[in-house]
């Protein structure tokens, strides 16, 4: 891919005030793209915004909440009112809300999460098709791990990152005669604000200190899965799947319920041993 692959495409990106939604509006406006940046938090777009027209890009900051699909619809429209076209949808917006299924204290998370992951993703989509459609444009999803491989803990998300799956999968054959690809990204661990924003049963983020529990140095950067987004973007591929995400997906057809053993000690054990051991240090 050449340094500039992407000079004056017109570009949405979704969940660009963090992470990775923000590491491909950095990049891509390095290349002398146009980026139209969206998330709720209309500070922090403003600060990547200067931090994109400083790079070379221009930038346009959509003060975006992808739940509500009149302001998706309208997320789109600026973009093209402000650019003139649309060559890129980069949905990126996304959260998690962990517990055990059957502990959250009613559905309003769970639906919350699938509509933010999901449904923000079909919204944003159904409006920015026919302006794709007319130069050939590229649809990205960044997906999961935990959209390929279940992972217990994690019932709304992996709910939703499948359900995107179905969509993308269906949406790709049903374009395949109209020249816009689709590019399914699966990253594992990537250090961002997500896990800091993680909810649990009751809503609460995990916060900034217990987020970054997660990571270690070897922990991937928000500008290298930005960076191997690009270029996956750049080449149309199907889908780039990161960390253990290929090995895991071949088990899940070929050894399930071996998958299923490795993922409940490796994962939902943890999962709940950190949850009680949260929960105890709150009430003292
Ligand atoms: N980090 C990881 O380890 C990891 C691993 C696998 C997959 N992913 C996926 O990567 C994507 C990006 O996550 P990240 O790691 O970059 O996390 P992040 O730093 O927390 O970024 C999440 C972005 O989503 C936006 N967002 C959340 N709710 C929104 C809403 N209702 N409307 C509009 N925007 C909303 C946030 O912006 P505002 O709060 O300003 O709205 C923020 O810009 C997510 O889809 C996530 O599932 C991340």
């Amino acid at each position: 891919m050449k340094a500039d692959a992407f000079r004056d495409q017109v570009v949405i990106v979704t969940g660009a005030s963090s992470g990775i939604g923000k590491a491909l509006a950095l990049q891509l406006a390095r290349q002398g793209a146009k980026v139209a940046i969206a998330a709720r938090r209309l500070e922090r777009l403003e600060e990547v915004a200067a931090e994109c027209r400083a790079l070379g890009g221009e930038a346009l900051v959509v003060p975006t909440d992808v739940t509500d699909e009149t302001q998706c619809k309208a997320l789109v429209e600026k973009t093209v009112a402000a650019f003139g076209r649309l060559d890129l949808l980069i949905y990126s917006a996304g959260l998690a809300a962990t517990a055990l299924f059957d502990e959250f204290p009613d559905l309003k998370l769970f639906q919350y999460t699938v509509n933010v992951n999901f449904y923000g993703a079909v919204f944003c989509t159904y409006y920015a098709m026919p302006y794709l459609k007319q130069n050939k444009g590229r649809i990205v999803a960044i997906s999961s791990l935990g959209g390929k491989v279940a992972l217990p803990y994690n019932s709304p998300y992996c709910a939703s990152k499948f359900a995107l799956d179905g969509f993308y999968y269906s949406l790709r054959m049903e374009l395949y005669q109209s020249g816009v690809s689709v590019t399914m990204i699966y990253p594992y661990w990537v250090a961002t604000e997500f896990h800091a924003a993680q909810l649990n049963k009751d809503s609460v983020p995990r916060g900034a200190a217990r987020g970054q529990d997660y990571y270690t140095a070897k922990t991937m950067t928000a500008e290298r899965c930005a960076k191997i987004t690009l270029q996956a973007t750049y080449k149309r591929r199907r889908e780039v799947l990161m960390g253990p995400g290929g090995l895991a997906a071949w088990l899940r057809v070929l050894a399930p319920r071996l998958l299923d053993r490795l993922v409940i000690k490796v994962f939902l054990e943890p999962a709940i041993r950190r949850a009680r051991e949260a929960q105890a240090k709150e009430k003292s």
